[in-house]
This record gives C-alpha cells, structure tokens and sequence, in this order.
C-alpha cells in the first residue's frame, strides 16, 4: 500500500462495542416515551385485542389496572387515553361527559397512580357518530362551533385530572380555544401538548378500527394535513406557538422524520413523534411472518425518531421496546 495515502480512519471509533458506545449521538429511554391505552366503556372484564394491532387491547376500566400496573413498573412515565364511548351522537356529548369514559379512566388512574402522568386526547371522532374530529353543519365540519366542544372537552379532561391537554383535532385556532377555557376554569398549570402537525394519513387505519372512529363519509382532507406539505408544517407549529402551545406533536413519524426536522430547527418547545398505528402494525405483520427481527426494527426506529429531532415519542411499542432496552443493558 502507498504509504503516502491519506484518508480518514472512520472505523476507528467502531473498533469495538464499549467504543461505538462511547460515541454513539442518540439514545432512547424508557422515559422518552408515552404509551397509547384505549378504554371501553361497554361491559365488563374486557381485554380484548385490536386484530390489526397485535398485543395492543382495550380494557374495560375494571381490567384497566393489569396494564397500568405493566406500565409503571417497565418504568414508562406517561400514558395517553382514547375512549370509546358505549353511544356516539351528532356532537359527541360523550367527550365532555364528565362521567365519560375518558374522565373515568383519568381519576381511576390518577387514584392508584398519582406519579403516572397522564394525557388526555382532545378530540371529538371517537364520540361521533358521523366520525368526525368536530361538529358538522351543512355537511361540512364547522371549525368555530367545534371549538366550543372541544373546549368543554378539555376542561372536563383536566377536571377528571389530567396531567396535560393534547387536542388532535385539527381545527384552526384550538390551542387559543382550549387554553382560554383552562384558564378561566382554573387549570391555567395544565399544559398543552398539541398535535400541531398532523397529516390526512393512510397510517392511522389500524387506530380507527381501535377507536371505531373512522369518518362514516367523506375524509379528513380539509382539516389535517397534505403530506405533501413541508413549509406548511412551520406555519402549523408556528401558529400553534403563538397560541399558546408548551409541546409540539409532529405525527406520523417514521414518514414524516424530514418534517419532524425541519420543525425541530424552528421551534424552541419540547418536540413529540407520534409513532402511529399503521407503523406499528406493519412491523408486526412482518415480524410475525420472520421477515424482520422485531426488536432490531423497532429500536432503530425509535432511534432515528430521536435523531430527526424528537424529546419523547407516542409508541405503541414501548413496552417491548422497555423490555428490549433493559436486555441490552
Ligand atoms: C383522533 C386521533 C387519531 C389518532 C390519534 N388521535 C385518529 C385520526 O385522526 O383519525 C391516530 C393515532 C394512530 O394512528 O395511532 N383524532
Ligand atoms: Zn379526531
């Protein structure tokens, strides 16, 4: 070899594990993430699993505490509830019931579990029962009346007890709304965790089928987001900063980690990756066929969700992803 050859030795700092270690950029921790319950409010004794979510279940609240209990001591410090409620209508009552079955999962928990910090998804598809996300006039969704509803939902979220707000609706001005309704109702020390960013996406199927809040016509095009939209991102999560948000939720993320990115560059707030539904099964369907090794899968994904920018992340995994990282030591 031409002793005179120069060139960089970046194998170097691979040489061995306790080096790559030592050099690596990224981690993830159990206290990076924030695992997705959903609760039923019909019957009892229900564990039962969502078909294209494979070990994902909804409780009814009397099997609630099997997960919270699974929860807690994996060391994951936060939670986020969907609901789905027994009965659905026009305006989605069941989401600002304070006997809803969101409000009653949040003071059970918050009883048995004062440490566990718990969020509430603000959102009315789920209560519905046309599916969707705000209240219909003239066969549109009208973003100013949902507004009101969305705020009552907050308010009776953090009455019930919740930790923080994070509204998923994606109507204009929400985050005004609802932090104005928290302040006068006096929860002006709950913040807002605001799906900013969120696109019309293919990748929440599977959550639709778990929540049974799929739009009954028509999409969510003319709320959530074109993903072919980047610059628009910004203005989203700028707006949403304006308003008052303290967290910023970009979502999907594996799809959008280009966009996850560009908004971490931008905004100075604690950044969130919704890991979704679809993203979570279509690992699963491979693993479960041996077409991937799950668990080299999903860390790196988790990974490069931090990498592209994320504080904490919304995993469906993250119980096994716990389990995985406490193998690895
Ligand atoms: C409610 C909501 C949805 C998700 C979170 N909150 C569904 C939707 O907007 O259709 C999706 C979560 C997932 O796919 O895991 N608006
Ligand atoms: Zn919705």
């Amino acid at each position: 070899m031409n002793s005179n050859l120069k060139f960089d030795r970046h194998r170097r700092l691979r040489r061995t594990p306790a080096i790559r270690k030592m050099v690596r950029e990224t981690f993830i921790q159990p206290s990076d993430f924030i695992y997705p319950i959903f609760v039923t409010e019909e019957g009892s004794n229900i564990k039962s699993e969502i078909k294209s979510m494979p070990n994902v279940y909804r409780y009814s609240l009397d099997r609630l505490d099997e997960e919270l209990k699974e929860v807690t001591s994996l060391g994951i410090p936060s939670i986020m509830f969907f609901g789905v409620p027994k009965e659905k209508d026009a305006v989605g009552s069941g989401a600002y019931d304070d006997q809803g079955i969101v409000q009653r999962a949040i003071r059970q928990t918050k009883k048995d579990y004062p440490d566990l910090v718990v969020i509430a998804d603000t959102c009315m598809c789920e209560y519905t029962d046309h599916g969707h996300c705000g209240i219909i006039h003239d066969g549109d969704v009208d973003n100013d009346e949902s507004l009101t509803y969305l705020a009552k939902t907050a308010v009776s979220q953090a009455k019930a007890g919740a930790d923080i707000i994070a509204p998923s609706n994606m109507m204009d001005g929400f985050v005004a709304a609802i932090r104005e309704a928290l302040d006068e109702s006096g929860f002006s020390q709950i913040p807002i965790m605001s799906y900013a960013v969120k696109y019309a996406s293919a990748y929440f199927g599977p959550f639709r089928d778990a929540a049974e809040s799929a739009p009954k016509f028509g999409n969510r095009k003319t709320y959530q987001m074109d993903p072919a939209n980047r610059l628009e991102a910004l203005r989203e999560a700028e707006s949403d900063v304006q308003e008052g948000a303290d967290m910023i939720i970009v979502k999907p993320a594996l799809p959008y980690l280009d966009v996850l990115r560009d908004v971490r560059n931008e905004v100075k707030l604690p950044l969130v990756a919704y890991n979704v539904s679809g993203e979570y099964a279509m690992v699963k369907a491979a693993a479960l066929n041996g077409w991937i090794d799950e668990k080299a899968v999903v860390l790196e994904s988790l990974t490069a969700m931090k990498r592209a920018g994320a504080d904490m992340i919304i995993t469906y995994h993250a119980k096994d992803a716990c389990r995985w990282l406490l193998e690895e030591g």
